[in-house]
């Protein structure tokens, strides 16, 4: 890894094995951009990549320059990157390279959460100062290559040199110019209980983009946006990807220009945000990582998985095995008492299940979604010992506890917004929009802030509580704090943000063993800026196997395994009302971080029983589970959409979990054969079945040895007698491969 500076032709490189971004300072001093792609040559330069004049350079019209960080009104009329209202009303900007630093590590960044390294040999930094002398605009760009993974990640700082204040209408964390349009733009999108579906389309002339403007991120589109060839697959062929390491409004977008290049861009979402900066102030954008994969979905998604595993999520959680859960949301809702939740613990414990989690309701007056948010306060009808008591109980039981809580709300009918309506986001003159009968804090308010690091202290201070789910319910409407002055309003949304990641970071410092899960409503908030305080999120209150077999996939397209939170409920399916196997549901939720969203005490003896073997299957391979590297093999969004197939390697190799499931039971299918990936050609591996297939006349089914080579090549034989498919609807099969 390096990064290479050659001051004769002002030409950047940064540089490992895997990837090559080069830039350089054109003639007039502007940033362009050269190429970003595989690994090329060190020690030369690049130069003859630069296509020749601007559009409007001597009124001439040539080719669209690629450039780093572009500013609109100097002859580029393709979205930019930046844009600032100066003192006179202009927005004109003319950005010229300064002078740039190149430095072991990386740094962080102030208030916002980012990739890090562990020392500083694990990635250089470049940081690049172009400045605008009229409009006394610094702006630094920060570049950094890690040693070992196929990412470049950007951001800038921006800073006011002046003496008299601006307005930045748009920053964003990156932008990218790629040399030709012939690229499918790939999202994850949906809504609420059906989050990441992945979205593939041509992209057209124009402008294309996903973004959110609800003040969260990612129910609806996630902040994320991937380029694939259109021959692209999960195993072979070019993609970049742009993850947005942000929690709020995003926007994330591509354009085809009239020549057929393209330009993509990921920041704060400018749509309804302004900034102003005061003389000497700086702004900082979030971070952008921007990964490429010459082989393929899976390599990208591998690059985005390992670096936010091991170097965004902090603390003790980040490499520990993440236990196995029991929450009493789909068992109770608000129904229940201290010795309900001890007899869901008590049988929970029985089979095997590590941690209790106590969901909403335990607070105010709260039996219902119509009262209580903001009253912490123990409910003493329903938990007559207070949390203190529950959670000793569920120690008794050898279990840990964990506990609900959505530190970001009040409820109308509630002793908080009683006192203090005025920390409510809402515009005085206008009334506020409910919504799950609930109001939003401000979290722009330090006073907020301060409030709820005292409350959330209090709770998690005064028992043994070692892990927290931390919801967020709604979207905001009417942004607007009364703590801003009228000009600063436009900042809202972004300082709620930041108040929020104020809040994580001080929780997540003071209680450092706590695990935290981040929830929106299920996956309305999931996204890299959580991810680096909670490093798992629930993934969507979806919990249906068949909708999750999609959720997963593409959530997966970006988050590690580590992160997703997937549950086995009880059927029929509270969302979607379908009736699937007990072991179909955990063959899907043994992908995650696996836990159990039901009452153990209504089931019968031989599905607790069965329930048990999940959990020691699961426990057996978690580490393989939630670390290992995770491969798609066949889509749920693709073809007649009947089949779902994905894999976790080991990271040696030396074992492997291959999942197949199947919607809808067909009569008399054809033979099926699945290509496994990512195994050692030269191993042979002891497969077996999960369910245990049993032999015609009883007993289990002997396991076949098979060689990596044959399985990734000649692929597994899947059940496809016409016997196996009589089986009914909704079923999974797990290969286990241990090399022998
Ligand atoms: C959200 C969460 C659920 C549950 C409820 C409680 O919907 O996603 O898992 O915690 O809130 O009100």
């Amino acid at each position: 890894m390096t990064i290479e500076w050659s001051a004769e032709v002002g030409e950047f490189h940064l540089r490992n094995d895997l990837v090559s971004y080069v830039g350089r300072v054109l003639d007039n001093r502007w940033l362009g951009h050269l190429y970003f792609g595989p690994s090329l040559a060190g020690g030369k330069s690049y130069g003859h990549l630069q296509p020749g004049d601007f559009f409007g350079f001597d009124n001439k019209v040539g080719q669209p320059v690629p450039l780093e960080y572009p500013s609109g009104g100097s002859g580029d009329y393709r979205i930019p990157a930046l844009a600032i209202e100066l003192a006179n009303g202009s927005g004109v900007l003319d950005l010229r390279y300064n002078s740039h630093r190149i430095f072991h590590g990386k740094p962080g960044l102030p208030g916002l959460p980012s990739t890090y390294v562990e020392v500083g040999g694990e990635a250089e930094t470049l940081e690049i100062l172009a400045v605008d002398d009229i409009a006394e605009i610094e702006v630094r760009l920060l570049y950094t290559i890690y040693r070992d993974r196929p990412v470049v990640v950007r951001g800038a700082r921006i800073t006011n040199a002046g003496k008299t204040p601006v307005i930045i209408r748009c920053a964003m964390s990156a932008s990218l110019d790629l040399p030709d349009a012939d690229w499918q733009i790939l999202t994850l999108s949906g809504d609420w209980a059906r989050e990441c579906h992945v979205e593939r389309h041509e992209l057209r002339p124009g402008r294309q983009s996903v973004s959110s403007s609800r003040g969260t991120s990612s129910a609806q589109h996630n902040p994320f946006l991937a380029l694939v060839r259109p021959a692209t697959t999960e195993a072979a062929g070019e993609a970049y990807g742009l993850s947005l390491v942000y929690s709020g409004n995003f926007v994330a977008e591509a354009e085809v220009e009239p020549f057929g290049t393209a330009r993509v861009r990921t920041g704060i979402n400018p749509d309804g945000f302004s900034w102003v900066l005061g003389p000497g102030e700086e702004f900082v954008t979030p971070e952008a990582v921007l990964a490429y994969s010459a082989d393929g979905l899976g390599e990208l998604s591998d690059a985005y998985h390992c670096l936010y595993r091991d170097r965004l999520a902090h603390g003790s959680w980040r490499d520990k095995p993440r236990p196995v859960v029991i929450n009493n949301w789909e068992a109770t809702y608000f129904d229940f008492d201290e010795p309900k939740l001890l007899a869901i613990a008590a049988a929970a414990k029985k089979m095997g299940i590590e941690l209790f989690v106590l969901d909403d309701g335990w607070f105010g007056q709260r039996n219902d979604d119509t009262t209580s948010l903001g009253d912490w306060e123990v409910n003493r009808s329903k938990l007559p010992g207070g949390i203190e008591s529950l959670a000793r109980g569920v120690e008794e039981l050898d279990m840990r506890f964990g506990i609900w809580i959505e530190p970001e709300m009040v409820s109308r009918r509630s002793k908080l917004f009683a006192e203090h309506s005025d920390w409510t986001i809402g515009i005085p003159t206008r009334s506020r929009t409910e919504s799950r009968n609930q109001y939003v804090l401000d979290m722009a308010r330090p006073e907020v802030v301060d409030h709820l690091f005292e409350v959330v202290s209090g709770i998690l201070g005064s028992a043994p509580i070692s892990y927290v789910k931390w919801d967020m319910n709604r979207s905001i409407t009417e942004p607007f704090s009364p703590g801003l002055k009228a000009w600063q309003q436009g900042e809202f949304m972004h300082r709620y943000v930041l108040g929020v990641y104020s809040l994580y970071d001080r929780l997540t410092k003071a209680f450092p063993g706590v695990l935290f899960e981040s929830c929106a409503s299920g996956g309305g908030r999931f996204d890299s800026g959580m991810l680096a305080f909670a490093p798992q999120a629930w993934t969507s209150d979806d919990t249906d196997a068949i909708e999750r077999l999609r959720i997963q996939w593409g959530t997966s397209m970006v988050y590690p395994l580590s992160s997703i939170s997937a549950h086995v409920s009880a059927v029929p399916n509270h969302q979607v009302g379908r009736v699937t196997p007990l072991a179909t549901r955990a063959a899907v939720a043994f992908f995650g971080v696996f836990g159990y969203e039901l009452d153990p005490t209504t089931l019968a003896a031989r599905e607790r029983s069965e329930i048990s073997d999940q959990v020691a299957f699961y426990k057996k391979w978690r580490d393989l589970l939630q670390r290992g590297k995770f491969l798609r093999l066949r889509s749920p969004f693709e073809g007649d959409r009947n089949e779902t197939a994905w894999m976790t390697v080991a990271r040696d190799r030396r074992s492997a979990i291959a999942a197949h499931y199947v919607t809808l039971s067909r009569p008399n299918p054809g033979p099926n054969r699945l290509r496994l990936r990512g195994l050692d050609p030269d191993a042979s591996y002891r497969v077996s079945l999960w369910p245990a297939a049993r032999k015609p006349e009883g007993g289990p089914a002997r396991p076949m040895v098979l060689g990596g080579d044959e399985l990734m090549t000649a692929g597994i034989v899947l059940e496809s007698s016409p016997e196996s498919a009589g089986q009914g609807d909704f079923r999974a099969r797990l290969y286990v491969l241990e090399a022998v």
